[in-house]
């Protein structure tokens, strides 16, 4: 069966002209972090990616710094740790997919990345999955370890429900609801996917300035050398 159909909702970068808040997508890592990374990969966005979009270097460098990373092999051959820097990956939560399924009863936490333009309905579908648990309506059983969500196709997800009211604090004083840790955490997700999307609207916009200006001006040139013969 298909899942329930998602609400639209009001994102700004949905408009034909609209572009990210990076304020929500500095929020949503800090969710991402948190609460998915325990289970979810994240393989397309290195530390770099975040520099200037919602970060500052020197924060990036610090938050990077926190993990520790395989590297080598050295001079003596030897493999070694390091803390992580700004070319590296964010750090996986699993080695493989073994250990990913062993460690989610079978199920494996798809890669995140990509997530918002893989899955039909996009950020409205995510929002509304993430929102979206319940108690199975009467006479639905849900098998051991499932979860019911209508936004599921099918309506049985092996993920829980993560988000809740106040499971993460925001330094910048936002209220932590979970419809607010949601939106934020979608937004985030919406840029790692299409990290070109600003750029992208802004020589949107730039491309309508100038061939409006072009064709006013063809307009009137036309005009101009067709006064005489009409
Ligand atoms: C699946 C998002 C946290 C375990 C998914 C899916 C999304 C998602 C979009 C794909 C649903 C689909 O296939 O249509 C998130 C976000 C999280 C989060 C944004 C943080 C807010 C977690 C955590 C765990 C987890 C903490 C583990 C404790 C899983 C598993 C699946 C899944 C096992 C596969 C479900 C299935 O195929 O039945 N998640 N997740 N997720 N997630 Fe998460």
């Amino acid at each position: 069966a298909e899942g329930l159909h998602p609400a639209d909702h009001p994102f700004p970068q949905k408009k034909l002209l609209g572009t990210f808040d990076h304020a929500s997508i500095r929020r949503g890592f800090h969710v991402f972090k948190e609460v998915c990374a325990a289970c979810h990969s994240l393989d397309l966005i290195h530390w770099r990616n975040l520099v200037d979009v919602a970060f500052s270097e020197e924060e990036v460098r610090e938050m990077a710094a926190e993990h520790q990373y395989k590297d080598g092999p050295d001079d003596t051959g030897a493999m070694f740790e390091r803390p992580g820097k700004l070319t590296d990956p964010i750090p996986r939560p699993y080695a493989n997919e073994e250990e990913a399924r062993a460690a989610n009863a079978g199920a494996l936490p798809p890669d995140l990345s990509l997530i918002t333009k893989a899955r039909h309905g996009g950020v409205d579908y995510i929002y509304s999955l993430l929102t979206g648990y319940s108690d199975p309506p009467a006479g639905v059983e849900i098998r051991e370890g499932l979860n019911y969500n209508p936004y599921f196709p099918g309506g049985a997800i092996a993920m829980a429900q993560n988000i809740f009211d106040g499971v993460v604090e925001f330094e910048d004083g936002t209220p932590n609801t979970a419809s607010q840790i949601t939106k934020d955490v979608v937004t985030f997700l919406n840029w790692a996917a299409e990290p070109e999307l600003d750029d992208r609207k802004k020589i949107g916009v730039k491309a309508l300035l100038l061939f409006s200006t072009l064709t006013a001006l063809a307009l009137w040139s036309k005009r101009n050398r067709w006064q005489t013969l009409k």
